[in-house]
């Protein structure tokens, strides 16, 4: 599949078959979160891979119960580095930090479709409770969750607004 094709047959996935991810599959993951690019390629962020059900619970119950995500057999939580103050001051803090972790999320979650695998980007979750659950270092802001698997069913395509409510040309 080529790029645009992955793109667009991404969709968000909120049921998922049990079946495990292979080791494989799971090194690709890893290699589409670190190369993805970052502010000055500080890289200031750090993913935690969670297999444990206990925890995916947790994690669940902390992102407004929403229960689909301890389901998948990988939730995937991004976090950024607030120690990226120190090279950029409060635009590292306000913008590159999100961004930094939003890019390596992408990256994620195409790759993960390539593979034939599921996710949903959550950005609904507490993020003080993910703190206490993870036991993060103070300068680690959880800024998405990811839950990963097969999925049991894929929905069809949610609308896009008017190309031209989107993009303007500027010549
Ligand atoms: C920043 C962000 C936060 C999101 N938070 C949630 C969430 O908490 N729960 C959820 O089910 N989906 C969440 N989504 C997924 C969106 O609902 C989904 O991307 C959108 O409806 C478009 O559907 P698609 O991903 O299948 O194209 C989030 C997406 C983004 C980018």
């Amino acid at each position: 599949m080529g790029v645009l094709e992955v793109i667009k047959k991404r969709r968000s996935i909120r049921k998922f078959k049990p079946d495990p991810i292979s080791e494989e599959v799971l090194d690709k993951l890893v290699e589409a979160l670190i190369w993805a690019p970052s502010a000055g390629n500080k890289q200031m962020r750090k993913f935690f891979f969670v297999f444990n059900d206990e925890i995916k619970k947790e994690i669940a119950l902390a992102s407004l119960y929403q229960m689909f995500i301890e389901k998948a057999p990988l939730v995937i939580v991004a976090c950024g580095d607030k120690n990226i103050e120190r090279y950029y001051g409060e635009r590292g803090l306000e913008n590159y930090l999100f961004c930094d972790v939003a890019a390596s999320v992408q990256n994620l979650l195409l790759v993960a479709a390539e593979q034939g695998l599921g996710t949903c980007w959550i950005g609904a979750f507490d993020e003080k409770k993910i703190k206490e659950i993870l036991n993060l270092e103070e300068n680690l802001l959880p800024v998405a969750i990811v839950p990963v698997g097969f999925p049991e069913k894929i929905p069809s395509p949610p609308p896009r607004k008017e190309i031209n409510s989107l993009i303007q040309i500027i010549k």
